[in-house]
């Protein structure tokens, strides 16, 4: 779609023609069906266009909820959108922070961004250097947060303006085209930059192939009183900035993304869980190993990608299983939001001949294969197996002492201590 068919979209000649499409799709036509039934009342170029747009709002519900029928969207724009649940996380956290236009905390002390009570009137304002169609523009301004949006693309502008004015937030949504780079975040409370993670050969985890380039963006940040970066959970470490917070989130148990505060408190590494928010710090807690004993711990990614997997284990009263891989064991059944929880029956040295043998006995016709430090190829293991029977297990495949072992295990739904 280019942007002169996305701005017929907008008039009502392609309003109409979005809520028929919209609308001949919900009834189940094929693309085919629908395209001829659309060009019997529109041309060819609205018809494409609608279409297009339809299917996209479809394709959105899943990530953006009832909001993706009155949204706007590229097929790039939704894929890289921020989660709206991890967005308004990040925007409550800046709002929280209390940072004024000049970056300094309204009251005068240190900032965190930790959520709390007694939010300041209004929240301060935020310069987003690569809006996208929206994502985190909608939660800043959602958060009362007044947003300066820039963004290369031209026709991603314009659906971002589009999205912010269909959700009644064009009053702090700012939006223009232009590049990053010759930005100035000074003026502002806080630089916001999801930057490109995608090049002309697909996705990149490499920071120095972001657009903007890594060492752009770091030099937005020196010049910004607080800055959040956006980044892949997979970034390494040694593109954190020194003194920075390093915060990975999951949504539902699902590692999202990393995020890298500047000027927002003492740094460090922190691990935040949604939808509930619970967040965890580096305590300086030291995890011992010990062997297996009743309970099995599997730590949230969030916590693991974080390396704070031994303030996991001090929760759970735990040990680690081996100094390297992060399952922690434990007597004590704890309910905890960090870590999955599972009762072992077997502790065994990975044969695959034990293994069949003791499955046949237990009459186990279906696994879970989980695995942290083993090179078992899962797919093959699950056929080797043969299994047969009406009960299930959780295998768990990891090395203790640079020997391989397998678990076998039940899940635990409800601890409670
Ligand atoms: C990951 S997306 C942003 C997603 C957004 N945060 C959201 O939630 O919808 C990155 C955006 O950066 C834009 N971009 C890439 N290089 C840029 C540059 N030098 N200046 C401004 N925007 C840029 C791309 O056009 C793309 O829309």
């Amino acid at each position: 779609m280019d942007l002169d068919a996305f701005r017929t979209l907008l008039t009502p000649a392609g309003r109409g023609a979005l809520d028929e499409a919209v609308k001949i799709l919900a009834d189940g036509a094929d693309p085919v069906a629908a395209a001829s039934a659309m060009r019997r009342s529109h041309p060819a170029d609205l018809t494409a266009a609608a279409l297009t747009q339809a299917s996209l709002r479809r394709r959105a519900e899943a990530k953006f909820g009832p909001d993706a029928a009155v949204m706007y969207f590229t097929p790039h724009g939704l894929e890289q959108a921020t989660r709206p649940e991890v967005a308004a996380h990040r925007a409550a956290r800046i709002r929280a922070a209390g940072l004024q236009a000049d970056g300094l905390p309204a009251d005068g002390t240190p900032a965190d961004g930790t959520p709390a009570h007694g939010e300041p009137e209004g929240g301060p304002a935020v310069l987003d250097v690569c809006c996208g169609i929206g994502g985190d523009l909608l939660a800043l301004t959602r958060a009362g947060c007044p947003v300066d949006a820039v963004d290369l693309d031209p026709l991603t502008v314009e659906i971002a303006r589009a999205n912010a004015a269909a959700l009644g937030l064009s009053g702090l949504a700012h939006v223009r085209t232009g590049d990053a780079a010759l930005t100035d975040p000074g003026g502002y409370g806080l630089l916001f930059a999801d930057p490109a993670r995608r090049g002309a050969r697909g996705r990149t985890f490499d920071p120095m192939a972001y657009s903007p380039t890594w060492p752009v963006v770091l030099d937005l940040v020196a010049r910004a009183p607080a800055a959040c970066l956006k980044v892949a959970p997979g970034i390494p470490y040694e593109f954190i900035p020194e003194g920075a917070e390093a915060e990975w989130v999951s949504y539902r148990g699902e590692v999202k993304e990393a995020a890298i505060w500047t000027g927002m408190g003492p740094g460090g590494r922190r691990a935040t869980l949604l939808p509930s928010g619970a967040t965890l710090t580096a305590s300086g807690a030291e995890a011992e190993t010990g062997p297996v004993s009743r309970y099995l711990y599997e730590p949230d990614g969030a916590a693991v990608r974080a390396h704070l997997v031994a303030e996991v284990a001090a929760l759970v009263s735990g040990r680690l299983v081996d100094s390297r891989i992060a399952y922690i064991t434990s007597d004590r059944l704890v309910r905890t939001e960090w870590a999955s929880c599972y009762e072992v029956t077997d502790v065994m040295p990975f044969s695959l001949k034990r293994l069949r043998a003791v499955l046949r006995e237990r009459r186990v016709g279906v696994v879970t294969i989980k695995k942290r430090g083993s090179a078992v190829d899962v797919e093959r293991l699950r056929k080797d197996l043969r299994l047969s029977g009406g009960n299930s297990a959780v295998i768990v495949l990891t090395r203790i002492e640079e020997r391989p072992f397998a678990l076998l295990c039940q899940p635990v739904t409800s601890a409670n201590g």
